[in-house]
């Protein structure tokens, strides 16, 4: 039967041939999956990983993804989300219950802590900072259910003793959930510390950094060794309805090849930064875990492969540097973007102040206000010049 050629337009009968081949993999966008027939209708399953019966659970192309980024970070099982926040989300949905009470680093990524705070106001869910120097201020109660940790942690960079934290949480049955971002399962394998199969429970990782590289698109991970746990969050992720765009994840898919290039290339030339910011006089600190003087140095030297440090570097001025002071060299960059992010080609300046971001003292950090330098793929010595010019343009204001 010859169809009418506006249906012949929709229904296109040309199907790529089995023998085609390609550098990427096809790209499926979809939110109907069409089923062969009824049998394979009435046979889904669809709480099985790689089941396809619906775009929300998954296509070929968002399952490749997800199998690629467990196996970067030395896991099982991955689910994706639309952003990393959306991935630390679908953590906190799936395994706080009222009356729970979840352990987070002081340090932790913080849209996190606010949606923390946000369940403990509105379901009863008791949040607990510690400090991620400090493994003895991580004190769990019978009700602890789960603990956060970053290493190295936002914004000030400190890098905990991961494998301290991980055994206390062990012995006191509470799940370890990592933002493994800034490793990004390249720096270390938090799902084998080496030391008798010492493993994080749970990894999270902002795919919006290095793993897209472009800066320009939102994806986020989560990644699991252990089958229980991943239906669990497999259910939860199922039922929340959250889903990624199969353009999103060819694109993503598409960097990855690059990756672990684009981020020793960053963490070389963060280090080539990092020794020129610490002659200068205007900081009274300079926060990056290789440097011998940062906390958690030593932890840092322990767990990542050497060099493996990242594209982020934070400086506090000294005090004289006041908030109209930091902005003017904020803005007298040219090469540094003002923008929030990290991971992607264009290097990125941010100023925070960290008295309106911690909760606890720290005296590891000096008083100031504090800039992070996220470093793209620009030669090192043109963001030297251009940190450089900025300090002159600051140092002329002081004077005037
Ligand atoms: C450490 C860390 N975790 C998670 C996120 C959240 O990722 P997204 O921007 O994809 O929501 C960010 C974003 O800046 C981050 O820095």
């Amino acid at each position: 039967m010859k169809n009418n050629p506006q249906t012949a337009l929709i229904h296109a009968p040309r199907q790529a041939p089995q023998y085609i081949s390609t550098i990427q993999p096809p790209l499926f966008r979809a939110s109907t999956i069409i089923f062969p027939n009824t049998d394979a209708l009435f046979n889904r399953h669809w709480s099985d990983a790689y089941d396809y019966s619906y775009g929300t659970h998954g296509t070929p192309t968002t399952f490749t993804l997800g199998d690629n980024i467990a196996q970067i970070e030395g896991g099982n099982f991955c689910l994706l989300a639309p952003s990393g926040l959306s991935a630390i989300n679908l953590v906190n949905a799936c395994f706080l219950a009222q009356g729970d009470e979840v352990w987070v680093a002081d340090n932790i990524y913080g849209p996190n802590m606010e949606h923390l705070r946000n369940l403990e106001t509105r379901y009863g869910i008791h949040v607990k900072i510690y400090n991620p120097i400090e493994v003895d201020s991580f004190q769990p109660s019978a009700q602890a259910k789960l603990i956060w940790s970053e290493a190295a942690g936002s914004v000030t960079l400190e890098f905990p003793d991961l494998v301290a934290l991980v055994n206390k949480a062990k012995q006191a049955n509470v799940l370890t959930a990592l933002d493994n971002t800034w490793g990004a399962g390249l720096a270390f394998n938090a799902f084998d510390f080496g030391d008798e199969h010492l493993s994080v429970d749970i990894t999270v990782h902002a795919l919006t950094k290095y793993p897209s590289g472009g800066g320009d698109i939102l994806m986020g991970s989560v990644v699991t060794r252990d089958q229980k746990l991943h239906h669990q969050l497999f259910r939860m992720h199922a039922i929340q309805g959250i889903a990624i765009s199969g353009d999103d994840a060819a694109q993503v898919q598409r960097s990855l090849a690059s990756m672990r290039l684009r981020y020793e290339h960053q963490s070389q030339s963060t280090l080539k930064l990092l020794d020129w910011l610490k002659q200068q006089d205007e900081f009274a600190q300079v926060l990056h875990p290789a440097d011998a003087s940062s906390s958690g140095h030593r932890y840092w030297k322990e767990v990542c492969q050497e060099g493996h440090s990242a594209g982020l570097v934070s400086v506090i001025f000294k005090t004289k540097y006041d908030l109209t002071a930091i902005r003017k060299f904020c803005d007298s960059l040219n090469l540094f973007k003002l923008g929030f992010s990290w991971g992607g080609p264009v290097s990125l300046v941010m100023l925070y102040n960290l008295k309106e971001m911690r909760e606890l003292q720290h005296t590891h950090l000096q008083q100031g206000l504090l800039v992070r330098f996220c470093i793209g793929l620009e030669h090192p010595e043109d963001l030297i010049q251009d940190i450089e010019n900025a300090l002159k343009q600051l140092n002329t204001q002081q004077l005037e």
